[in-house]
């Protein structure tokens, strides 16, 4: 999929010759290239034809016969990685899935932010913490977030550690997707205690009944449903942002099917709002592996840069290949929207459009943590609804950052967690999550507005 008849052909590592924006300045060359060579040796996480399924899923969401839920941590953590903490995550978004599918009557495509989501971009290089100036914290795939100099050198080993982190997250969403977990029958079970109490737990507990009921009767009636493996599997995919274009090359590979490169890193990859530049690394990077692919979009696009970028990276015009995800903010979405939509729509371009109505809506507290209001990021995804509903396009998903955990991250929620509030648990590696109880509050608004 070259993209530019001018420049060479595209390769993994064609992006090297390309201004990368956001790439750590790592301190030893030599070890980031046996690191790279490593790194390329060692078994791919994903595989060609589940990138190939994962392409053919979202076309359906791009026709609007199904919607993307898009979810998990701003930031993977190296430290605080556990079990629990995984399964938690698939809960809330398998609770968010089942809100979505049984409220709103569409199939849902479940794409984690997970295993791999472990590099930020940053708007500054340098951070302030207490009164030291530092480095500024890129993500457990590059330096530590701890407050110290020494803490915050970019260390290629990292990469390994990302790649393994991956792998066993990987392999525990892969049972539990498929080994029992996820099985319908379980649908209670997901429902966490600190959830389960709340008005919209109670919500989810009256669609669980409804599932069960659903489940006796066809049994009832004589059909088989043991043998109905959708019954009891999920397919749940992975994506990260992909940022740094070395990890992502050396997971780079040739399917043998096809001959075509795959990024086995994750099933999905997108570039950030502050890597999207047409001409640069990232772009060049995307555009020749055959994953679907995403870019963010936020409110300085305009609909030339918007076609420029659907040219660039899904010049096939493959259905299903390309989601862009906007981030606006609450205020600006329902103006800024609209005319990218049209301009896409009439170019003709098959266009995944999700919201992702978190880093638009970011603002530090007086406190001095990031924090994101419930409000806005509901009032973001009303404008983006009414904004496809002016244009008659089709609203395809939603991007969010959450936890399966009972954080004080965000604004707001049924719980109405306030400013003071926000120290109690507040543990994210980077931006304000969601926790559960806001996370199963927001899938019941947006089923209310799939359903309008
Ligand atoms: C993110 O998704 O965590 C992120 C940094 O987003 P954006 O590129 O939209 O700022
Ligand atoms: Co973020």
């Amino acid at each position: 999929m070259q993209s530019d008849p001018q420049s060479s052909p595209w390769a993994p590592d064609s992006w090297r010759v390309k201004p990368a924006a956001q790439q750590p300045v790592w301190p030893n060359d030599g070890e980031l290239k046996r690191v790279n060579a490593q790194l390329s040796s060692l078994p791919p996480l994903v595989f060609a034809g589940e990138a190939r399924q994962l392409t053919q899923a979202l076309g359906a969401a791009v026709d609007g016969r199904a919607f993307l839920l898009q979810a998990g941590d701003c930031a993977e953590s190296f430290t605080d990685f556990t079990a629990d903490g995984i399964r938690d995550k698939l809960k809330v978004i398998l609770q968010m899935a089942v809100v979505l599918t049984y409220g709103a009557g569409v199939p849902v495509v479940k794409l984690g932010r997970i295993a791999g989501q472990f590099a930020k971009p940053r708007s500054s290089p340098t951070e302030q913490v207490g009164d030291q100036i530092l480095e500024s914290f890129r993500g457990h795939m590059v330096n530590d977030d701890l407050p110290d100099p020494a803490a915050r050198i970019p260390d290629p080993n990292r990469l390994i550690t990302a790649y393994q982190q991956a792998v066993s997250t990987l392999n525990l969403l892969r049972a539990f997707t498929k080994g029992g977990f996820a099985d319908l029958g379980q649908v209670h079970a997901w429902n966490q205690q600190f959830v389960a109490s709340s008005t919209q737990g109670k919500r989810f507990e009256d669609i669980a009944e409804g599932i069960d009921r659903a489940l006796r009767f066809m049994a009832a009636c004589g059909i088989e449903l043991t043998s109905e493996d959708t019954l009891h599997q999920v397919d749940f995919w992975t994506s990260h942002e992909a940022l740094i274009l070395d990890y992502e090359e050396a997971l780079t590979r040739r399917d043998s099917l096809t001959d075509d490169w795959y990024d086995c890193s994750a099933h999905m990859l997108w570039v950030g709002e502050r890597t999207r530049q047409l001409d640069g690394a990232h772009c060049e990077f995307l555009s020749g592996i055959h994953n679907p692919v995403g870019s963010k979009v936020g409110p300085n696009a305009t609909p030339d840069d918007v076609i420029a970028l659907c040219e660039r990276l899904n010049p096939g015009r493959i259905s299903g290949r390309l989601t862009l995800i906007t981030r606006f903010g609450a205020n600006a979405i329902e103006a800024g929207l609209p005319p990218l939509l049209r301009a896409v729509r009439d170019e003709g371009h098959p266009v995944l459009w999700v919201c992702d109505p978190m880093h638009g809506n970011t603002f530090t507290a007086d406190g001095g943590r990031k924090t994101r209001r419930f409000d806005d990021i509901f009032a973001e995804l009303k404008g983006f609804f009414a904004a496809h509903r002016a244009t008659g396009t089709w609203p395809g998903g939603v991007h969010v950052e959450l936890t399966g955990e009972d954080v004080t991250e965000c604004l707001g929620g049924v719980e109405d967690i306030v400013e003071g509030q926000l120290e109690q648990r507040y543990t994210t590696t980077c931006d304000p999550r969601l926790n559960a109880r806001q996370s199963l509050d927001l899938a019941f608004s947006v089923a209310e507005l799939l359903r309008a």
